[in-house]
């Protein structure tokens, strides 16, 4: 972290509206000099199901919105084929800046190191604090080894549904009146989009599909 680095103080009582306005001037880690804009999450406030990815991509960047690049657009496919509407769903990164290195004009994605995750935790904290989801969605390792645990595999665990604690719950639900008293959240994780476009032509159907049977596990505990 340089000198010019503030640690992110979210809000509280603010939504998620207040809170992706204080994202808009984060400055706790450097991500934010070579980049566009914060790429917060989105979807509604009532969303029982938050997906989280790694980070923007390049045209999250320019667009400020996550997954409306290439990775979205096979993420859209597959939830609707697994009948998740992705209006009813939040959809968040565990880091909101996009981390790359530039050659020649092209920005090429750079996986963000556990400083990056570190900075940016606050963010997704207070996202569970607002959403206290049902269900969160780890999509890819990044997200996964920050939420559940470094050792986690996604080869070898991915679509298991287990109870899990959103980081900070004691503290962030302390406030939910009886109504919404604190709920059981459960935790999946799967392969990023991105992964599936990375798999060789003759092993990316395989790879889809599993997406989309994992994706099914989660509209059925929501069912
Ligand atoms: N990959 C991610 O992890 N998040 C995005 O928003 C886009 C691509």
């Amino acid at each position: 972290m340089s000198q010019e680095n503030v640690p992110a103080q979210p809000p509280t009582g603010v939504g998620l509206d207040g809170l992706r306005t204080a994202a808009a001037g984060c400055r706790a880690c450097e991500l934010w000099e070579g980049t566009t804009q914060t790429v917060f999450g989105e979807g509604p406030e009532t969303a029982r199901i938050v997906f989280v990815g790694e980070q923007p991509g390049d045209q999250e960047d320019r667009r400020g919105e996550p997954f409306v690049g290439p990775a979205g657009r096979l993420l859209d496919k597959a939830l609707a084929e697994a009948g998740i509407d992705r209006g009813d769903a939040y959809i968040t990164n565990a880091v909101k800046h996009f981390r790359f290195t530039q050659k020649g004009k092209r920005r090429i994605h750079q996986t963000p190191g556990p400083e990056h995750l570190r900075a940016c935790r606050p963010w997704l904290e207070a996202e569970f604090a607002v959403l206290q989801p049902e269900v969160v969605v780890c999509l890819g390792a990044t997200a996964a080894k920050a939420l559940i645990s470094p050792s986690f595999r996604i080869t070898k665990e991915r679509g298991q549904l287990f109870p899990w604690t959103p980081p900070g719950a004691d503290t962030l639900f302390a406030a939910a009146d009886d109504e919404d008293a604190p709920h059981q959240t459960w935790m999946l994780a799967t392969t990023h989009p991105s992964a599936i476009l990375r798999t060789p032509d003759e092993a990316r159907d395989a790879a889809y599909d599993a997406l989309v049977a994992d994706l099914r596990v989660v509209a059925h505990a929501l069912a």
